[in-house]
């Protein structure tokens, strides 16, 4: 498939103020696309500029939310060179999310050629400091514009690109978050192994609730006994239990991050025990009390290294280790972010550096 390329004739100015930064409300000049229909397949790639769809109030994303997405990052690399970190892990999870969907796949290696020619497009909207980057939003969409519950024939799949700081307000501050007892998220067989943008839309209100509490983001419990520790609203979860850092198993309806599987390579290059298993939340609970839970933290590719000072369970606020960041905490956020800006080695061949 060739790849069009329609430049817009006014750019908009870059020169993007970091601090102001609020995740994902401002858009480069440029995005990708492509369509699929039955007779031609994925057609019609082009880079051209960002714009509004004009698509039937009937849309069968609208109704059905049959769609499904993924989050990377480009960074600034060295001044001079523009990075990805397993790019190719997200375009291999999206099609895993597309299949779920019954969305047809895309060509991962042809896409992601595109993101490379989108990128040094929008090579200006990188900002060059640390802590921030060019966040990355593929997304596919049912095109249809048929309310009879069906797979959509027709799709879109786009990329936009977004300038993004700290995904926390607060920064690396450590969080404080909710255990949710009430609602739930996923439970296997559904769809919470992947990045269907349905699971975001249902986990709002636990969000929600969390922030009129006074947190930052809602823990999930497994749906079924309730007890088994699931992921954050936008994060997987570590904790440090006697010294280990302990995650959640994949238990087929928790998200397989792509930033979880880096931070378990990671330490444990590091040296430091991992272990994923099913952790209850009254381990935990009880950990923190007695002190053996001494940190928490939660990873993924907007969150990055968040870690968690205090957990609200059942109307009880409970501080891990002192509140604040731990040291293994600290170590895998300056080790993985090293990574990323190009500060310590890339011992696991992770980053894919473009030359512009
Ligand atoms: C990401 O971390 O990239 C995600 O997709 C989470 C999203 C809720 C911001």
């Amino acid at each position: 498939m060739e790849l069009k390329i329609n430049l817009k004739k006014e750019r908009q100015n870059t020169e993007i103020n970091p601090e102001k930064l609020d995740f994902g409300r401002i858009f480069t000049d440029h995005m990708f696309e492509m369509y699929y229909t039955p007779e031609k397949g994925w057609h019609n790639a082009q880079i051209v500029p960002f714009h509004n769809f004009d698509l039937s109030p009937a849309t069968m994303v609208f109704h059905y939310a049959q769609s499904v997405f993924e989050g990377l990052k480009a960074y600034k690399y060295k001044g001079k060179y523009i990075a990805l970190m397993r790019p190719e892990e997200n375009f291999k999870r999206l099609n895993r999310s597309a299949r779920r969907l019954v969305i047809p796949e895309i060509d991962e290696e042809f896409v992601l050629n595109a993101l490379i020619e989108l990128l040094k497009i929008e090579k200006n909207w990188i900002p060059d400091k640390k802590g921030y980057a060019l966040y990355i939003r593929p997304t596919i969409i049912g095109t249809d514009p048929v309310i009879r519950l069906k797979p959509s024939e027709n799709y879109l799949f786009y990329i936009i690109l977004s300038p993004v700081g700290p995904y926390y307000k607060n920064g690396f501050k450590p969080a404080k978050i909710l255990v949710e007892t009430e609602y739930v998220r996923s439970v296997r067989g559904q769809t919470g192994d992947t990045k269907a943008s349905a699971n975001y839309g249902i986990s709002l209100i636990a969000g929600k609730k969390a922030t009129e509490l006074g947190y930052d983001q809602a823990l999930w419990l497994d749906a079924i006994e309730r007890r088994y520790i699931e992921e954050v609203g936008s994060m997987n979860i570590f904790f440090v239990i006697d010294g280990k850092i302990v995650t959640p198993k994949l238990r087929g309806s928790i998200l397989p991050g792509i930033t979880r599987d880096s931070i378990i390579k990671l330490a444990k290059h590091l040296g430091y025990e991992v272990e994923e298993r099913d952790i209850t939340i009254d381990e935990v609970i009880e950990g923190i009390e007695k002190g053996k839970v001494t940190e928490c933290f939660g990873t993924g590719t907007a969150a990055v290294i968040s870690p968690v000072g205090v957990l609200g369970y059942k109307g009880k606020n409970y501080i891990i280790g002192n509140g604040e960041i731990g040291p293994i905490s600290k170590r895998l956020f300056d080790e993985y972010t090293g990574i990323q800006y190009g500060e310590k080695e890339d011992v696991f061949g992770w980053l894919k550096i473009i030359e512009y």
